[in-house]
C-alpha cells in the first residue's frame, strides 16, 4: 500500500482507538453473528482477523477457535484491542501488526479468514485478496463483510463523499459483483453471500472519528443541499437543524479455496 494511505489509516485510527473498543455498531451485530454462525459451521482451529480494529471478530472467532491471530495496521488500535481482549479473558489471541496486502504468516496457515467492516480502507483489495488466499489452507474459509457500493453511480458518489469527508482514509467500497470478480481472480470461490442494513447514528458515527464541529457542521450542509434521491436511498433522516441517522447496506460473503 502507498505509504499516504497507511498514514491516513495510522492517523485516523490511532486516535479514535478506544471509541472503536466501546463501539456498539462493531461489539455486536446482525453482520457479526452471521460471520460467527460460518465459523461454527466450518473448521475454524486456526482463525486470522485481518484489520482487527478494537478486536470484536477476533473475540467472538476466540471463543470457538484453537487460536486466534489479531492482525492490524494501526500499533495503537492493536493495543487497544490487546487490552480488551485481555480484559474479556480471551487468551487464545496474538496480536500482529501489518499491512492486509503483505501478510506475513506462512502458506496455508489458517482454517478461516475474517474481514470485517475494513475492506473500504484498504488501498488495493486485489492485492489483499491474493495474500488471503495464500494465508488460507485449500479448503478454508474467507468470511467478510464490508459497506457495499450502490449500484447507482450518483447515490454511490454521494455516499463516498459523506464517507470521506468523516474518514479521509475511506478508499471505497465495492458492489457484489466486484467483489465477485476480486475473490475470482485471487482463486476464491463465493459460496454464499447476502446483503443486510444497518443503522448509523449520525452523533455516534461522525464523532467516533473525531470531525470537529465545522467539518461536521460542512458535512451536514453538504448531504442537506444534495439530491432527495441520494438521501433517500440511504434512508438518511434529517430534522430542521441536524442529521439524525442514516443506513448502510453491507455485503456478507463466505468464499473458500479450493
Ligand atoms: C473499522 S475498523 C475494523 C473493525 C473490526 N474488524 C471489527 O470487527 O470490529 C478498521 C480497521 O482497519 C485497519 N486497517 C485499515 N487499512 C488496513 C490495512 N491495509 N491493513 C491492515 N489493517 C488495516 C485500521 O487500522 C482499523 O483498525
Amino acid at each position: 500500500m502507498s505509504d499516504a494511505q497507511a498514514r491516513r489509516v495510522q492517523q485516523q485510527f490511532g486516535g479514535s482507538a478506544a471509541a472503536y473498543v466501546t463501539s456498539p455498531l462493531h461489539a455486536a451485530g446482525e453482520d457479526l453473528d452471521r460471520l460467527l454462525a460460518w465459523g461454527v459451521a466450518r473448521r475454524s482451529d486456526r482463525v486470522l482477523d485481518v484489520a482487527t480494529g478494537g478486536g470484536h471478530t477476533a473475540l467472538a472467532f476466540a471463543s470457538i477457535a484453537r487460536r486466534v491471530v489479531a492482525y492490524d495496521l494501526t500499533e495503537p488500535m492493536l493495543q487497544a484491542a490487546r487490552g480488551h481482549l485481555q480484559a474479556r479473558g480471551a487468551a487464545n489471541v496474538g496480536f500482529v501488526a501489518g499491512d492486509a496486502g503483505a501478510l506475513p504468516f506462512r502458506d496455508g496457515s489458517f482454517d478461516v479468514v475474517t474481514c470485517r467492516t475494513a475492506a473500504h480502507h484498504f488501498a488495493d483489495v486485489g492485492a489483499a485478496v491474493r495474500e488471503i488466499y495464500r494465508v488460507l489452507r485449500p479448503g478454508g474459509s474467507l468470511l467478510l463483510q464490508d459497506i457495499l457500493g450502490h449500484d447507482d453511480s450518483e447515490a454511490s458518489a454521494f455516499l463516498l463523499e459523506v464517507e470521506k469527508r468523516r474518514d479521509p482514509s475511506h478508499v471505497r467500497s465495492y458492489r457484489t459483483v466486484e467483489w465477485k470478480a476480486f475473490l475470482r481472480a485471487a482463486g476464491l470461490t463465493v459460496m454464499e453471500d447476502f446483503v443486510i442494513w444497518k443503522a448509523r447514528e449520525w452523533d455516534e458515527w461522525t464523532g467516533r472519528m473525531r470531525m470537529s464541529a465545522e467539518a461536521r457542521r460542512e458535512l451536514e450542509t453538504f448531504v442537506r443541499r444534495a439530491p432527495e434521491r441520494c438521501r433517500a436511498a440511504f434512508d438518511f433522516t434529517l430534522t430542521r437543524d441536524t442529521v439524525v441517522s442514516f443506513t448502510d447496506r453491507q455485503i456478507l460473503l463466505r468464499a473458500d479455496r479450493d
